[in-house]
């Protein structure tokens, strides 16, 4: 059965874009994907997953993603590609298109990259942004928003904390925005000098020992140590001590509070590696949930281009 009540996306880029009502479409339909729903393909759709950027989670969970639809998967790989001869980005993917490919996703270090893409007449492809940067990502918010979902049954009044490496966090940006328009309340905590005032219009920046106890969620960042300049003076040890979750500040946490991790994680740092797994845990149900909602994004992006392929 497909949804009637999805709105149609027919490109996937930021958060910013999708109203409640539609988040909790893709919720709803990723939901019915995990409880076995299929979809029937009227002729062959081809997608080309490009990750300029280095992926576990993303790129695996969307080529299953699409193999689950039934969409044909086209290797693409930009070290092997005519990208490795200076081929623009917007000239690969209409190359790509040209060939008959019809769904793009995209992971790229450049921030919204997808601008030059978007709109434009000889791309006639529907697009998912798999990571920007240090702009945003989709698709891993919504599985977020699908994991508390299943967890709490909704977002009002929810206490959420977004911990860590905020600046260089896309993961960050996309669930701040998408957290406060759900009704939740959002608190950061991390570093200073990794936090943006700008964030403030989205909640509040606090100790950690000051929300540990207070929050539902407690969503832990990767430091993320390819993007910052001065990483050779960074004390691991003394950063799990003054912003990490620790073994002694999870047991302080609320019986029922959950504990989130986009992944890849860097244990001892940001997270004490034995609550990676732990009862708490959300990590590998995360992960999990990736591939439903994955399959819903495809799904609202490919009906929204009117591709044709779908019965
Ligand atoms: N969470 C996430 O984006 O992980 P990967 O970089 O492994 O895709």
């Amino acid at each position: 059965m497909i949804a009637e009540s999805l709105t149609c996306q027919p490109a996937l880029v930021s958060m910013r874009d999708l109203d409640v009502r539609t988040v909790e479409a893709l919720i709803h339909r990723a939901e019915e994907f995990k409880h076995g729903a299929q979809l029937e393909l009227a002729e062959p759709v081809f997608a080309a997953n490009m990750f300029f950027e280095n992926s576990t989670r993303t790129h695996t969970s969307f080529e299953i993603a699409e193999r689950r639809l039934g969409l044909s998967v086209v290797d693409f790989n930009p070290q092997a590609s005519s990208v490795s001869k200076g081929e623009t980005l917007y000239d690969t993917c209409l190359t790509l298109a040209a060939v008959g490919v019809r769904l793009l996703v995209i992971r790229h270090s450049q921030d919204a990259y997808y601008q030059e893409l978007l709109n434009q007449p000889a791309l006639p492809v529907a697009l998912i942004n798999a990571g920007d940067g240090s702009g945003e990502h989709p698709s891993q918010s919504l599985l977020d928003m699908m994991t508390i979902s299943e967890t709490f049954g909704g977002f009002s009044g929810l206490k959420v904390a977004i911990v860590g490496d905020l600046n260089h966090s896309r993961v960050a940006r996309s669930n701040m925005e998408v957290l406060k328009k759900l009704g939740a309340q959002v608190y950061f905590s991390g570093p200073e000098a990794w936090y943006d005032k700008r964030f403030d219009c989205f909640g509040q920046y606090l100790p950690m020992d000051e929300l540990v106890d207070q929050v539902d969620v407690m969503m832990m960042l990767r430091v993320q140590h390819e993007r910052h300049s001065d990483d050779a003076s960074f004390d691991q040890a003394d950063y799990h001590q003054q912003y990490g979750l620790t073994l002694e500040r999870a047991k302080r946490m609320k019986s029922d509070a959950i504990i989130m991790h986009p992944g890849p994680i860097n244990r001892g740092v940001e997270l004490a590696s034995d609550l990676v797994e732990c009862p708490q845990s959300k990590f590998v149900e995360q992960m999990r949930n990736g591939v439903f909602v994955r399959m819903a994004m495809i799904e609202s992006v490919l009906r929204g281009n009117q591709l044709g392929g779908l019965a």
